[in-house]
């Protein structure tokens, strides 16, 4: 394999107690206009800020809301990924997105909306955040990125790092090797940028999109469609790549899909992905998926943000 060398960046140049001020210059919803889901792509204009030019594609800032909790302390602040290339939003290396959900839940009989991402969803260019950063070493391309291919694992706002590193690779690089984003989300309605990763997809033919519905339609042995069953039902492009000894993995979003994923790396003989902690039984399958981190972990070749 090609050495991998991740680039070298500066963490928290800003932090809780000493944040810095950024203005919204954008804000708009990246879900399709029939999903009840509001998803949206928020940027900020850092110029002035010692965050310009040392920011990557990878990496969070942290976003500190105004106002203070039940307890009446401030509240807390939450990380939000960069969806923007490390060049800059549009090339502009002053605007910085991310991809922010609304959280909505209703909790004994009560509507319950997240502090951060509401105060972040209601924002209109001009307004005025607080923010953290950036955070985060490691889930980041390589400084060679050219000399790898890349299998790109998400679910829901997970795709947001990716975002940044698709158009990082082939807009500004002109990728040459394989990239594969395999994205997944409840309803068709759930799915997030399609109309440029469809185009994406159109565009270059080594760069491939596989949505993965879950709640639309099972798959024959009646099990969910999850990003890991791709692995399985997309074979024929997806083992190929793997087989490369130049090929990276990424996983960004929900805690818990890791697993899944690894079981099936695992089941596969595609153990390159993985560092073994302890003997594995001959059956993999006979490791309860939640447990499968007391046996494996990421290797070098894996990177993983899950939350
Ligand atoms: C590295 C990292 C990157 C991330 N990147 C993104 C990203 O790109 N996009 C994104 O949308 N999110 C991202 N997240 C998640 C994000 O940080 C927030 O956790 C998320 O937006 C929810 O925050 P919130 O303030 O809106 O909700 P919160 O107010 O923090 O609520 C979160 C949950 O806590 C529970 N809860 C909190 N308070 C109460 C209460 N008083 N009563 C009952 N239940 C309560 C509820 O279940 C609620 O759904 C990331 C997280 C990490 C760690
Ligand atoms: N950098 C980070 O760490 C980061 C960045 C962004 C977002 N996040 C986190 O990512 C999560 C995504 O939430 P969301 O609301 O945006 O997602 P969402 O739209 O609800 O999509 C999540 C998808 O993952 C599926 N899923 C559930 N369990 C799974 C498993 N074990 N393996 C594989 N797939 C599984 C879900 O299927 P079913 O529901 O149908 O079972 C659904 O299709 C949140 O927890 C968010 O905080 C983390």
């Amino acid at each position: 394999m090609s050495e991998l060398t991740l680039p070298e960046v500066e963490l928290n140049i800003y932090s809780k107690n000493n944040p810095v001020e950024v203005k919204v210059v954008e804000n708009y919803v990246v879900t399709k206009e029939s999903s009840p889901n509001i998803v949206r792509h928020i940027t900020f204009d850092i110029s002035g800020t010692d965050l310009v030019d040392r920011v990557r594609v990878g990496q969070s800032l942290g976003v500190l809301p105004p106002g203070v909790d039940v307890k009446g302390k401030p509240h807390k602040l939450r990380l939000y990924s960069i969806s923007s290339p490390t060049s800059g939003e549009n090339g502009q290396k002053h605007l910085v997105s991310t991809t922010v959900k609304r959280t909505i839940e209703e909790l004994e009989n009560k509507l319950y909306l997240g502090v951060a991402s509401n105060y972040l969803s209601d924002l209109n260019p001009g307004d005025i955040v607080k923010v953290t950063g950036p955070s985060g070493r490691r889930f980041l391309l390589p400084e060679n990125a050219q000399d790898f291919n890349y299998i790109f694992f998400a679910t829901g706002t997970g795709i947001a790092p990716f975002r940044g590193m698709i158009l990082e690779l082939f807009e500004e690089q002109g990728f040459s090797n394989d990239c594969v984003l395999v994205f997944g989300c409840p309803y068709r309605t759930d799915l997030l940028y399609t109309d440029f990763l469809e185009e994406m997809d159109e565009k270059h033919p080594n760069f491939h999109f596989i949505k993965s519905i879950s709640r639309e339609g099972r798959r024959k042995d009646g099990s969910k469609h999850y990003v890991q069953t791709k692995l399985i039902d997309d074979k024929e492009l997806l083992t190929p790549i793997l087989a490369k000894e130049n090929t990276l993995i990424y996983i960004c979003g929900m805690k818990g899909m890791e697993t899944g994923i690894y079981k099936e790396l695992l089941k596969q003989g595609l153990s390159g992905y993985l560092d073994i902690r302890k003997e594995l039984p001959e059956d993999v399958d006979e490791i309860p998926t939640e447990d499968l981190k007391r046996y494996v972990k990421a290797s070098a070749r894996t990177f993983e943000e899950v939350y």
